[in-house]
C-alpha cells in the first residue's frame, strides 16, 4: 500500500467513533465565536441575482423526463444556485435566529463553497465568481483579462475544513465529504427542473482546481480558514457541448485579474487539527485521464408519484429532529425510496462517480414487512462479496419487490439502530434507518483520494434519500455520528473490505412548535425597504 492511502486508512481508523469513546473533538465551544457560514469577499464587486424563490411548475415526479432546457440567463443561473446552494428558510426560536440551505450541511456549519467559472461573455464578463448564498449573488473574483473560447458555465465546490473541524474536530474532514456528495446531488436535481445536466470533470487535479478558483492565493485568506478544492463540473444546457480547454481555463484564472479578500470566519482558532490537513493532502488528486463521457444519460424515470413542483419539495426539505414512534410507512413508499437510489436514477448520471455503496437497512415500521435487517446491493455484481463479508447468521433471502431488496433478519432492531447511530432516538424511532457500507480498502488502496469520492457517493445517495423523503410525505436525517466498528459488528464484517461511511434515517416527523419558520430572502427584502 502507498503512503497516501496508508494515511488515510489510518485516519479512518483514528476517526472512528466507539461505545467507550468518541473520535477527538474540542473539549469545550464558545458559541459566541462559531465560524461564519456565509463566506464574504471584501474589495470585489456583488452581483445580486435579479428574484429569489421563483418557482417552475415541473412536477418531483417528472423530474427525470427529458424536457425543454431554459435558456442561460442571470435568472435561470441565478435559480441553479439558489435551489443548489441557497437558502430555503430562516428558524427562530428565543433569541436565536439561523438559515436553512437547500443543501444540508452536519451541524449546519456548511463547510462547501460553490463558485460559477463563466466564459460566455453573454451573460456576464468571462471570469471567476464566488456564490454568496446569504445575498443571492456572484461575487466577481476573477475577470479574465485575455478572450476565451465560449464554452459555457462550470462550476467549482470546494470545502472549508475549519468551519466542520471547530465543532467536530478529528472526525470533521469525513462530514465535509459527506456535504460535498450532498452539494453535488443538489445541483444535480436544480439543473434537472431547467433541463439541464451537470457533467463531471473528474480529470482536473486539485491543484489546478485551486487555481482556477483562486483558492491558492493565501494573501486573500485568513491562515487555517483556506478552502480546498474539491471538484469541477461543467453545466450542459442543451444536447452535447463542444469540447472544453481545461488547460486554457485553469490559464486564464492564472493570469485573470483578481480581487477581493475572504473575510476571517471567526476569531479565534482554538485548536489545530493536523490529522486533518494531513489526510487532506494525502487524498489530493493529481490530473487524471479523462473518463470517456457518456453522451446520454442512463437514468430511468423516477418511481416516485409526487404531484408537488421539484422546486416546492427541494425549498420544503428539512431534517427532521424527532420522528413519531408509532406512525407506519407504506411498503410502496418505502420501496420507491429505496429504488430511487440506485445509480441509474438521476443524480448519478453526472459521469465518473464511484458506484462502490450498498445499503444495510434496519426496518422498524414499514406496513407488510417484518421488522428486521435488510440489504440493499446497489451493484448486483457485488452480492457475493457482500455476502461472503458478513455474517454468516444471515438469511440472503430475496424479497419480490420492484428492487433487488434481501432480507438479512427477522427482529427488533429499534434499540440497536439506536444504540449504533451515538444513542440517537432518530434512528429508532424512525420508519427505517440504514447504514451506507462501501467497498473500502480496494477502492482507497487503487488511490487514496478515493476515499472522498465514496463519502461523496454517500452524500449523494443521503439527498436523494431526503428528496424522496419529501415527496413521500416523510422525512428524513443524515447520521453521521455512528459507532463504526459497532456497525460493523452487527454487520459481521470483521475486515476493511467494507465500511459503512454514513448513516440515514426516514420516518414521520414530529414538528417542533416552538420554532418559528421566517422566509428564506426575508431579509433582502428587508434591507431594500430600509433603502427606500
Ligand atoms: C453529513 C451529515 C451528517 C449529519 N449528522 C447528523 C446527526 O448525526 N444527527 C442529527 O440529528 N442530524 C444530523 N445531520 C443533519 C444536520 O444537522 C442538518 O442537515 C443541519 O442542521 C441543517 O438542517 P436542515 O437539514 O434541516 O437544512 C447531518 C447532516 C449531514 C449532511
Amino acid at each position: 500500500m502507498n503512503v497516501c492511502s496508508n494515511t488515510v486508512i489510518n485516519y479512518h481508523r483514528r476517526t472512528k467513533h466507539s461505545l467507550q469513546q468518541y473520535a477527538q473533538s474540542p473539549a469545550s465551544l464558545d458559541w459566541e465565536d462559531q465560524p461564519n457560514a456565509f463566506r464574504t469577499f471584501t474589495g470585489c464587486k456583488l452581483i445580486q441575482f435579479p428574484e429569489t424563490g421563483a418557482e417552475r411548475n415541473v412536477l418531483f415526479a417528472d423530474l427525470a423526463k427529458p424536457r425543454k432546457a431554459e435558456v442561460l440567463s442571470e435568472i435561470s443561473v441565478g435559480l441553479l444556485l439558489e435551489l443548489a446552494f441557497g437558502l430555503s428558510a430562516w428558524k427562530h426560536y428565543g433569541g436565536d435566529r439561523w438559515a436553512l440551505r437547500c443543501n444540508p450541511s452536519s451541524g449546519n456549519l456548511h463547510p462547501t463553497e460553490a463558485y460559477l467559472i463563466n466564459t460566455n461573455a453573454e451573460l456576464l464578463l468571462t471570469g471567476v465568481y464566488h456564490y454568496q448564498a446569504y445575498q443571492h449573488g456572484l461575487e466577481q473574483r476573477c475577470v479574465f483579462n485575455q478572450p476565451i473560447e465560449n464554452h459555457g458555465l462550470f462550476i467549482g465546490l470546494s470545502s472549508v475544513h475549519w468551519r466542520e473541524a471547530w465543532k467536530y474536530g478529528e472526525r470533521a474532514f469525513r462530514y465535509c465529504q459527506h456535504d460535498i456528495g450532498h452539494a453535488l446531488a443538489c445541483l444535480r436535481y436544480a439543473a434537472a427542473i431547467l433541463g439541464w445536466t451537470i457533467e463531471l470533470i473528474s480529470e482536473c487535479g486539485d491543484t489546478e482546481l485551486s487555481t482556477l478558483l483562486g483558492l491558492n492565493r493565501d494573501e486573500d485568506f485568513k491562515a487555517d480558514e483556506r478552502e480546498f478544492a474539491d471538484i469541477l463540473c461543467r453545466i450542459h444546457i442543451e444536447g452535447t457541448a463542444p469540447d472544453y480547454d481545461l488547460d486554457a481555463l485553469i490559464h486564464a484564472a492564472h493570469a485573470g485579474l483578481w480581487q477581493g479578500k475572504a473575510e476571517p470566519l471567526n476569531k479565534h482558532h482554538l485548536y489545530n487539527w493536523t490529522v486533518i490537513n494531513d489526510v487532506a493532502q494525502a487524498t489530493e488528486k493529481p490530473r487524471t485521464k479523462p473518463i470517456k463521457r457518456q453522451t446520454s444519460p442512463p437514468f430511468s424515470n423516477t418511481l416516485s408519484v409526487c404531484q408537488q413542483t421539484a422546486t416546492h419539495i427541494i425549498r420544503q426539505r428539512r431534517s427532521a429532529q424527532h420522528f413519531n414512534p408509532k406512525a407506519m410507512l407504506t411498503e410502496q413508499a418505502f420501496y420507491t425510496m429505496l429504488a430511487a437510489t440506485l445509480p441509474d436514477k438521476l443524480p448519478f448520471d453526472m459521469g465518473s462517480l464511484t458506484n462502490n455503496i450498498h445499503l444495510f437497512i434496519f426496518v422498524h415500521r414499514v406496513e407488510g414487512l417484518e421488522a428486521g435487517l435488510y440489504a440493499l446491493p446497489r451493484n448486483a455484481e457485488k452480492l457475493s462479496a457482500l455476502q461472503t463479508a458478513t455474517s454468516s447468521k444471515f438469511e440472503w433471502q430475496l424479497l419480490s419487490a420492484p428492487l433487488p431488496l434481501y432480507k438479512l433478519i427477522s427482529a427488533n432492531c429499534r434499540n440497536a439502530a439506536k444504540t449504533l447511530s451515538c444513542h440517537q432516538a432518530i434512528a429508532s424511532d424512525s420508519a427505517f434507518s440504514l447504514a451506507m457500507v462501501a467497498e473500502f480498502s480496494a477502492t482507497v488502496e487503487a488511490a487514496a483520494w478515493h476515499y472522498r469520492y465514496l463519502f461523496w457517493e454517500a452524500g449523494l445517495i443521503g439527498q436523494v434519500l431526503y428528496l424522496e423523503a419529501e415527496a413521500a410525505g416523510v422525512r428524513g436525517t443524515g447520521i453521521g455520528c455512528y459507532f463504526d466498528d459497532s456497525v460493523h459488528e452487527v454487520l459481521g464484517l470483521t475486515d476493511e473490505i467494507f465500511q459503512s461511511l454514513y448513516h440515514f434515517t426516514i420516518g414521520t416527523p414530529l414538528e417542533d412548535s416552538r420554532l418559528q419558520t421566517l422566509p428564506a430572502y426575508g431579509h433582502l427584502q428587508q434591507g431594500k425597504n430600509q433603502r427606500q
